[in-house]
C-alpha cells in the first residue's frame, strides 16, 4: 500500500501567509502540518509516499520534508501544473501509484490519534474505498455522506443546502485501483477542478463497495486561521513538557517546552506552550496554547493563545496579543510619537484587529 498526500493548492484563506509560503509548511507546535500526516502514514506501516506540490511552493515543501529518510520513509514528488483539483492530484500519480491501493492524506489536515485503525479495516476487510467521516452539527461547508445501515455509502454531496446527514466527509481517503477509472472520467466542476466528492459518487454509482469509518477522535482542516489555532491546541494539550533552553530568573507554569538555545529572563510562560531554538523570551508573558517559533525574540510584551513563525520579533507592546498567527520575519514594535498612532505595513489580504 502506498501514500499519496498533496500538498499543492492556492491556500487563498491563508493569506498573506500562503502569499510566501506553503500552507502545509505552517507549523502547529513548532512543526509543519505537513509533518504529521506523513508521521501518520509512516505510523500505519505505509512508507512509500508520493507528495503532490505546486510550482509556486513546491521547491519550499521539497527542501524541508527531504527524501523521507528522517521519517523513516521514502518520498517522491510529484509536480501538479496547476491546482485542478483533488481528484486531479490523484489523476497526475497514476505511474507513481502503479494500481496498488492506496491512502489519500491532505496535507494540511490533522487527525489526532493517527490513523491506524482506519488503515488496518481497508487492509483486512474487503471494500473498493474507505471514507473517513466527522459527525458535525452542521457539516452543509463540506461534501458530506448518506450511510445505508451496514456502513456502505449511498450518496456523498458536496455543500448539500438541506440537512441529509451529519457526516462530514474529511481529508483521507483509501482507495484500490477501480479509482483510476473514476479520476479518468468525471468532469471537472462549476469551479473547474476535478472533485473528490464526484469521485466517491462516481465508485458508488458503479455498485463497488465504499464504506465509511466514523471518527471518533478530533479532526482539523487547517485552511483558516481559527483551524490552525485549534490544530495548535490540540497538540499542546498532550505535548511533554522539556527544557532544553536557559532560565533565568522566570517561572514556567504547566507544560512548558523550550526547545534548543531558547533563553527565557525575567518572564512567565504558562503552558500549555512552546519556544522555539534560540527564541528570546525576556520581561514577558507567554500564555497558554502558544507556540513561538525558532529565532524570534518576544520582549516587554504579553502574549496568548497564538502562533508566530520563525524570527519573529514583539517588542514593546502596551497590550496583550492574543488568537493571533503572525508570519515569518514580522516586526511588531511599539510606535514612535503620539500614543494613539498606531504605525502598518502590512501585506495584501492582512488582519489586524484593534
Ligand atoms: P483545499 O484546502 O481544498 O484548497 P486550497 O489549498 O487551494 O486552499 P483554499 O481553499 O484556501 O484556496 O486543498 C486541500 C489540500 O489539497 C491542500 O493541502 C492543498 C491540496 N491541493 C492540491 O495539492 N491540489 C489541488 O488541486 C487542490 C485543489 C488542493
Amino acid at each position: 500500500m502506498k501514500g499519496l498526500v498533496l500538498s499543492g493548492g492556492k491556500g487563498t484563506r491563508l493569506r498573506p501567509l500562503t502569499y510566501t509560503g506553503a500552507k502545509q509548511l505552517v507549523p502547529v507546535a513548532n512543526k509543519p502540518v505537513l509533518f504529521y500526516a506523513l508521521e501518520d502514514l509512516v505510523e500505519a506501516g505505509v512508507p512509500e509516499i508520493g507528495i503532490v506540490i505546486s510550482p509556486e511552493t513546491g521547491e519550499q515543501v521539497k527542501q524541508e520534508t527531504g527524501d523521507g529518510s528522517k521519517f523513516g520513509a521514502r518520498f517522491t514528488y510529484i509536480m501538479q501544473p496547476q491546482p485542478l483539483g483533488i481528484a486531479h492530484g490523484i489523476k497526475i500519480a497514476q505511474d507513481f501509484l502503479g494500481g496498488e491501493p492506496f491512502i489519500l492524506f491532505l496535507g494540511d489536515n490533522f487527525i489526532r490519534g493517527g490513523i491506524v485503525p482506519q488503515v488496518n479495516a481497508f487492509r483486512h476487510q474487503a471494500m473498493d474505498a474507505q471514507i473517513i467521516l466527522y459527525e458535525m452539527n452542521d457539516p452543509s461547508s463540506m461534501g458530506v455522506a448518506v450511510l445505508n445501515g451496514d456502513g456502505r455509502v449511498e450518496r456523498v454531496v458536496e455543500k448539500p443546502k438541506q440537512f441529509i446527514s451529519p457526516y462530514a466527509v474529511i481529508g483521507i481517503y483509501m482507495f484500490g485501483a477501480s479509482v483510476f477509472d473514476a479520476v479518468n472520467n468525471i468532469k471537472p466542476s462549476a469551479r473547474g477542478e476535478l472533485e473528490i466528492t464526484d469521485t466517491i459518487q462516481y465508485l458508488v454509482d458503479k455498485g463497488l463497495n465504499v464504506r465509511a469509518h466514523k471518527l471518533t477522535d478530533k479532526w482539523v482542516d487547517t485552511g483558516r486561521i481559527g483551524d490552525m489555532l485549534e490544530a495548535n491546541r490540540l497538540v499542546l494539550d498532550v505535548m511533554e513538557p522539556k527544557l532544553d533552553g536557559t532560565l533565568d530568573n522566570s517561572i514556567l507554569e504547566g507544560r512548558v517546552v523550550l526547545e534548543e538555545g531558547a533563553r527565557v529572563s525575567n518572564s512567565k510562560i504558562r503552558g500549555p506552550a512552546i519556544i522555539g531554538k534560540r527564541t528570546v523570551v525576556e520581561n514577558a508573558f507567554v500564555g497558554p496554547y502558544t507556540a513561538i517559533h525558532h529565532g524570534c525574540t518576544i520582549r516587554n510584551c504579553e502574549i496568548e493563545h497564538s502562533i508566530v513563525l520563525e524570527n519573529s520579533r514583539l517588542e514593546d507592546l502596551h497590550t496583550r496579543v492574543a488568537d493571533s498567527l503572525i508570519g515569518r520575519n514580522v516586526q511588531i514594535k511599539r510606535a514612535e510619537g503620539p500614543t494613539k498612532t498606531i504605525r502598518l505595513m502590512l501585506g495584501d489580504f492582512s488582519q489586524v484587529g484593534i
